[in-house]
């Protein structure tokens, strides 16, 4: 379907500079931080990171939010291929090289460097960490019996010590001097996903001094801000957070739609959501979180929801699920309104931040119409891409230079790119990107999907 009312592109809001701390940023796209399961067992950068970080810089977006995510050590990567600080490699120069694959890609569609804003995203994995072959090995912050029935956690497993969080808190601000070596602009405290440090927003139930109150579950990102502060005091900071968290979903049966676990009482294992309904959001910790940030001096927030492993529908709104999620409970519209409502409400309660807004993708041909009209009503302040970015990542150097669509190079949400990585391969846009077409890992993925449809179609004539 094409939309027939015309874009304003390069003489509209799109086009439009924006400052955050002391630096402008050329206009009003975002690249959001996208994986791609490809570096080295050193945690370095390869040929596919290399290609993907250039493609960033290519499209012509002028805020590159984090690239990926960088664990700050070994055991908080979430597969045994991202990108890791390890001290026994040169990972400022892996880094490096990755800012430079950007600034290459963004010359090369004509793309100055000096409002072009380069961020990196620091992470720990925490419950979802699994840093080589051998499976999970989660480090929890605080019990949640919904997740490990889920994934298959047993009740007593240990909680990470206050010690062990403190060690962990040296490792991002250890990262980040390294981001600041590397030549990055900011780095992303990642708060998102059910990561570790978004965990932690939600401990209610954890003892001591990281748990229970407000003060508790914000002390360890606090540290970390003021490591970061004293450690790199002229580089920025910003955060991804999941404003809204909700209760894990599950597939009715195998290869089902997807409803939300059962609970029965109050719910107090999110962030963001109402414990009496954990299907809905509740902002007011969200709201007093970015109140946070602004008097931390925080300038710079990227609004996502919930996580990939648990409410993926909410995450990232799809057509057609991921090999490890389940089929749509509601028209993934509805997802995309949620993430759009949830940035307009925090954008007006926190007109001083910088936000940028997150979900985007499933829009499609209709992408560019909804972000200008959103960055033009000041409801949101630079429109982030994520899958779009990995089919079609110079979506931004068209609809800014008045170039039509190529409808054939949308993201149709098919989301390969995350059923790939869920079987051990690489990550990329194997549908709609030639380079990963012609992959191997392309004829294995088609085989791991047909086995998935026999077998949903097995169970569900069962
Ligand atoms: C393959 C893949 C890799 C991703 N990697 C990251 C990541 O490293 N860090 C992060 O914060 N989000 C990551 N995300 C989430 C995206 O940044 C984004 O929030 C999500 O895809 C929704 O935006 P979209 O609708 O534009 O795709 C990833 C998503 C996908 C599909
Ligand atoms: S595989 Fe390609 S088309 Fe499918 S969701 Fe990912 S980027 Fe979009």
């Amino acid at each position: 379907m094409r939309c027939a009312i015309p874009l304003r592109g390069g003489d509209g809001p799109l086009a439009s500079a924006i400052s955050v701390g002391g630096r402008r940023i050329g206009n009003r796209f975002a690249i959001h931080p996208m994986e791609g399961w490809d570096g080295d067992p050193d945690g370095r950068p390869t040929d596919l990171t290399r290609r993907r970080w250039r493609r960033f810089g290519a499209s012509g977006a002028k805020l590159i939010w984090g690239g990926e995510a960088v664990a700050v050590r070994r055991d908080g990567r979430a597969n045994p291929n991202q990108l890791f600080v390890n001290p026994e490699a040169d990972t400022a120069a892996g880094l490096a090289d990755l800012r430079r694959q950007v600034l290459e890609g963004h010359a090369s569609v004509g793309g100055v460097a000096d409002d072009l804003v380069i961020g990196l995203q620091l992470t720990h994995s925490g419950r979802f960490a699994r840093p080589d072959d051998h499976g999970p090995r989660p480090m929890i912050a605080h019990g949640h019996p919904l997740l490990a029935r889920k994934f298959g956690l047993a009740p007593d497993h240990p909680l990470l010590t206050d010690d062990e969080l403190a060690a962990i808190g040296d490792d991002f601000i250890n990262a980040a001097v390294l981001a600041q070596r590397a030549g990055f602009d900011f780095v992303d405290v990642k708060c998102c996903h059910g990561y570790l440090l978004h965990e932690l927003l939600a401990a209610h139930t954890r003892p001591g001094r990281y748990g229970g109150s407000f003060e508790n579950r914000t002390r360890l990102f606090r540290d970390i801000v003021a490591g970061v502060r004293v450690a790199c005091p002229d580089l920025m900071i910003g955060v991804r957070l999941s404003a809204t968290d909700l209760i894990p979903f599950e597939p009715a049966d195998p290869g089902g739609t997807g409803r939300p676990m059962e609970y029965a009482g109050s719910y107090r294992y999110g962030f963001g959501v109402d414990e009496g309904d954990p299907r809905r959001a509740d902002l007011a910790e969200p709201l007093r979180l970015l109140t946070l940030l602004e008097s931390l001096g925080i300038p710079l927030v990227n609004i996502t929801l919930g996580s990939p492993y648990y409410c993926p529908h909410v995450q990232r709104p799809a057509a057609y699920p991921p090999s490890d999620g389940y089929l749509p409970p509601e028209d993934p519209l509805a997802g995309v309104i949620l993430h759009l409502r949830t940035v307009r409400t925090l954008k007006a309660a926190h007109p001083g931040l910088v936000i940028v807004g997150s979900g985007y993708s499933y829009l499609q041909e209709y992408l560019p119409h909804v972000a200008e009209a959103e960055v033009d009503a000041g409801h949101v302040d630079l429109v982030g891409l994520g899958r779009m970015v990995l089919s079609y990542p110079d979506l931004p150097h068209h609809v800014l230079t008045g170039r039509p669509l190529e409808h054939g190079r949308l993201c149709r949400t098919f989301s390969d790119c995350t059923t790939a990585p869920r079987h051990g391969l690489v990550s990329g846009c194997y549908p709609l990107d030639p380079a990963y077409k012609q992959r191997p890992e392309a004829v294995e993925l088609k085989v791991i999907k047909k086995k998935r449809r026999v077998a949903a179609t097995e169970a569900g004539s069962r």
